[in-house]
């Protein structure tokens, strides 16, 4: 029979790094809240196709929450569950770029974290955690793309008018 000491010994989850997948959870569930926002706000000027882009990309975000979220479970971790008033509800005057932009802002801060946690995974050992987090450096990378294609195609075919249009259209199928 093995000692409690023992036991804690062979713990799954380091404390630290239990730590930054729940600040993790939190980041992606800000994201969720924030594409969730942006499509309600698209649909409510008549953009039905980038409202059915941000509500698709709030839809992934919560998928990447929950995924972290049965990690943790997995590992026996106690995943914080994050609270749902966060979403400040400053007014932003409507530009569709700047959205964009701020989407972009937003991915590279969760490429970051994730960078962190890989960061620490590796001064600690923890090689089950790196692993896990890989799909996570591959989500990333290409959302960033995704949304770098979109500005650049929104400042070369404009930010009103036929260039919106045709944004519109073109992102209701993605
Ligand atoms: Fe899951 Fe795009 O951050």
């Amino acid at each position: 029979m093995k000692t409690k000491k023992e036991m804690k010994k062979y713990k799954n989850m380091n404390d630290k790094i239990l730590s930054l997948l729940n600040d993790q959870i939190w980041l992606e569930n800000h994201a969720s809240f924030y594409y969730l926002k942006l499509s309600i706000i698209f649909n409510e000027k008549g953009f039905n196709g980038i409202s059915t882009f941000f509500l698709n990309q709030s839809q992934e975000e919560r998928v990447h929450m929950i995924k972290i979220i049965e990690y943790v479970l997995e590992q026996e971790g106690v995943p914080a569950l994050p609270s749902y008033n966060f979403m400040d509800d400053s007014e932003e005057s409507f530009n569709v770029i700047s959205y964009f932009e701020n989407s972009l802002h937003n991915e590279r801060e969760v490429t970051n974290s994730i960078n962190k946690i890989i960061s620490k995974c590796k001064e600690v050992g923890d090689y089950t955690t790196e692993n896990f987090l890989q799909w996570f450096i591959t989500e990333q990378r290409e959302e960033e793309n995704k949304f770098k294609e979109i500005i650049d195609n929104l400042k070369i075919i404009g930010n009103d008018g036929v260039g919106l249009y045709e944004i519109n259209k073109e992102l209701s199928t993605q």
